[in-house]
């Protein structure tokens, strides 16, 4: 018998503590903040209600119907594509290698909160002491082993959710993370918005340039945002979704899952340009000068801030406990991803995928716990980003729009959801997000063949970028010639 969640709720804060992740807290803010501010705030409720909606709504779908993770499902569908699938199931696995360590940070920075360990300059404390910032992606400057400690700890911790199963591991994590996270946003909003200078930063997060809705790139930023903040394209999904139980409801719990992840963001952004606010106002300068993201913004610019806040202990750890949550509960999700399709074609025990799997995660992590790589991360996700999710998206949407039977699928969906699905759901499924995707495809060629990414060296690119990439498709390739196990 398949595992199945045990409630409604369960399932969602599942789904929602998969799409809730750092990329809430450190990609959203600045990316509105970078595409037009308030007036981004258009594009990313279009892209969410053409794209996000649907495409969610679709893999519940897939998942509830098939009963199995990403590679079967489409097996299912039509044999030859479940290469995609395993394609997800790859791109998935090399996220948990880069995942993990960036949670490792993260407890690391719990512990030095206590105290502000990283004393009066933050940002060279990260990149000089803490990491051992090496010149360039190829001289690795050897391991760093605290950071692999925290990567054993964090791996452990997930083997022992995901040991437990979807019910008594999973379920139960998010029904706990999921609520306290909220707490610890509102906790960290609060404080944010009543510093000294934070309006002023709230003014440059949502006040509204609307020349950007010009841009197209505006418009594939949203999108691409989008599917990355709900986990949709990498088959995380599907395999949440394999688990309800026959009479689940579909159409709302995606709808729900969308708005909370999105009223998240929301929250988190204020949050962010709240402190943001205050440290310009704190140094005098414009806040052009300490807006950041990504692992600047977590690492060096938030210790920065907490170093001029009264009671900055308790700030600080609840921000990393908030990021900590937020990204553990993603990072369970990207690793179920890979666990269940193992157990479905190898036969293997929960027990053995998860060890097997845990494993080889360790090792696939080491690589982004040396002095390069910071480096190694930034080249591998950008990769991932612009073409593991959004070729594996791409794919996904023309099979099941164009090749599934989309209508009788609607017809499915409907008989057992709590509201019908309209006609809107098909056209956005078979021209609008197709359509976007397709643009995002070549634009991101286009982009990284006229200037190589990031100036880094083109040997790097080629290894951690583009041989990455021709790995994860052989990969995929000859999974899927294996034979099942079932
Ligand atoms: N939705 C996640 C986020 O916003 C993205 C993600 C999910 C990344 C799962 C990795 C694994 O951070």
């Amino acid at each position: 018998m398949r595992e199945q969640w045990n409630s409604r709720t369960g399932f969602v804060l599942a789904a929602v503590g998969s799409a809730i992740g750092i990329g809430n807290i450190w990609r959203f803010p600045y990316m509105a903040y970078d595409n037009g501010g308030g007036a981004f705030l258009i594009p990313y409720f279009f892209a969410m209600l053409t794209a996000g909606v649907p495409f969610l709504i679709m893999e519940f779908a897939l998942g509830h119907r098939y009963k199995s993770a990403a590679p079967l499902t489409f097996h299912a569908i039509k044999a030859r594509w479940e290469g995609l699938g395993w394609w997800q199931v790859l791109v998935c696995l090399v996220i948990s290698f880069y995942y993990v360590v960036v949670l490792g940070w993260t407890v690391c920075y719990l512990f030095l909160s206590f105290h502000q360990s990283w004393g009066n300059d933050p940002s060279s404390y990260f990149f000089k002491d803490f990491l051992k910032l090496t010149a360039g992606p190829l001289h690795t400057g050897g391991m760093r082993w605290p950071i692999v400690a925290a990567n054993v700890f964090c791996w452990l911790a997930t083997w022992v959710v995901l040991w437990r199963g979807v019910r008594a591991g999973i379920e139960r994590v998010s029904k706990i993370f999921m609520p306290v996270l909220f707490v610890l946003v509102l906790i960290l909003l609060v404080r944010a918005v009543t510093l000294p200078g934070a309006a002023d930063g709230l003014n440059w997060l949502f006040r509204p340039d609307f020349s950007h809705l010009w841009d197209y790139k505006v418009w594939t930023a949203a999108y691409g945002q989008i599917f990355f903040t709900l986990s949709i394209g990498f088959g995380i999904m599907i395999a949440y979704s394999s688990y309800l139980p026959d009479d689940a409801d579909i159409t709302n719990n995606g709808f729900i899952t969308v708005f909370i992840n999105c009223g998240f963001s929301l929250l988190a952004g204020t949050m962010v340009f709240g402190v943001l606010g205050f440290m310009a106002a704190q140094q005098g300068v414009p806040i052009k000068e300490v807006v950041s993201q990504g692992v600047g913004l977590a690492f060096a610019t938030i210790p920065a801030a907490l170093n001029m806040m009264p009671a900055a202990g308790i700030f600080g750890i609840v921000f990393f406990l908030a990021l900590l949550f937020a990204g553990f509960s993603s990072f369970l999700s990207v690793v179920e991803a890979c666990i269940a399709p193992l157990m479905e074609k190898l036969g293997w025990t929960r027990t053995r995928a998860v060890s097997v799997l845990c494993g080889v995660g360790l090792v696939g992590s080491l690589p982004f716990s040396t002095g390069g790589g910071l480096l190694v991360l930034d080249i591998v996700d950008h990769f991932i980003n612009n073409y593991g999710i959004v070729f594996g998206g791409l794919a996904e949407i023309i099979l099941i729009a164009w090749f599934g039977r989309l209508a009788e699928m609607r017809e499915y969906v409907n008989q057992v959801s709590d509201f019908p699905l309209g006609s809107w759901w098909a056209v956005c499924l078979k021209v609008v997000t197709p359509l976007t995707l397709g643009v995002m495809a070549v634009s991101n060629l286009v982009g990284d063949l006229a200037q190589p990414y990031g100036g880094y060296p083109l040997t790097a690119l080629i290894a951690f970028g583009w041989a990455l990439m021709a790995a994860i498709g052989l990969g995929a390739w000859w999974l899927a010639t294996k034979r099942w196990a079932y």
